[in-house]
């Protein structure tokens, strides 16, 4: 009674003569598991070693016939037909509580169980939009020659806010291409004055900002169709006054 009573950890084994162990002998730490400490040489099994191996062998044999009976049994069900679902031992993802299409529900308020599409969804190739306002293309595909957007004073003053913003630090103010990356880094930034350039049309430049040009990256996320147009409109007055300028020192010359 009171062996069992002892917490486990305190429980030391006793030698085979029944004496007190000597200290550290066989003492369990408390994170060891128990375990059976070795049997002393004298204490052995309780049959002569020949007769050992006689029995583990009997054993095996027992367990090897009892598996080759299970693999045919497994075996002799191949290829039976049968009229009755698998059996499923577990079924938890496939067989799951669902709804049908155009079910009723109790749980929403409106009683479907179909959900309305968030408002503004648009099917796969149901996009309904001005091909040439929003990809600078006509119906052919063809970059458009000139803005499909009046120019207006406000246009351009929306244009300079988003040219100075996300063109500037490259382009520089007059767009000659002398900008941060020219600076620091001897990066080549097109100017936007060049005889190249500057006989873009409408659509390309729109198409340059929208999707990007060599080195240059894209500006679709941050600028909507709209501010694009403008920074467009911006460009070209950024070019006619250079033009203006050149011809005027000429002139003068
Ligand atoms: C981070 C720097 C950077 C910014 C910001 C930037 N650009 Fe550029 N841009 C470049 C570089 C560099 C090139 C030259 C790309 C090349 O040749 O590979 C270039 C080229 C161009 C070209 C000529 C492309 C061609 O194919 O000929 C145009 C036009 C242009 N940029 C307009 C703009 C406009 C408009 C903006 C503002 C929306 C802008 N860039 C913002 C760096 C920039």
């Amino acid at each position: 009674m009171l062996e069992a009573a002892r917490p486990l950890r305190a429980r030391t084994f006793r030698s085979a003569s029944g004496a007190p162990p000597q200290r550290g002998a066989f003492q369990v730490s408390p994170a060891a598991p128990i375990c059976r400490p070795p049997r002393p040489a004298s204490a052995g099994s309780p049959f002569p070693a020949g007769r050992r191996h006689a029995a583990s062998f009997r054993r095996h044999r027992r367990f090897a016939g009892a598996a080759l009976a299970a693999a045919l049994l497994l075996l002799g069900c191949r290829g039976m037909p049968s009229p009755y679902p698998p059996i499923h031992l577990n079924p938890n993802m496939d067989y799951q509580e669902r709804y049908d299409p155009q079910e009723a529900s109790a749980f929403f308020y409106n009683g479907m169980a179909m959900r309305q599409p968030v408002a503004g969804t648009v099917a796969r190739g149901q996009l309904d939009i001005d091909h040439r306002l929003t990809f600078g293309r006509d119906d052919e595909g063809y970059l458009l020659e000139a803005s499909p957007i009046p120019v207006t004073g406000d246009l351009l003053a929306r244009g300079q806010k988003g040219y100075t913003i996300y063109c500037q630090p490259c382009h520089d103010e007059r767009g000659t291409g002398q900008g941060i990356l020219f600076e620091r880094a001897d990066t080549p930034t097109a100017s936007l004055h060049d005889e190249l350039r500057a006989g873009y049309s409408d659509g390309r430049l729109y198409d340059i900002i929208t999707n990007g040009s060599g080195l240059m990256a894209g500006y679709r996320y941050p600028l909507g169709v709209e501010d694009r147009w403008a920074i467009v409109a911006y460009v070209r007055e950024l070019q006619e006054e250079r033009r203006t300028m050149q011809a005027e020192r000429e002139a003068r010359q």
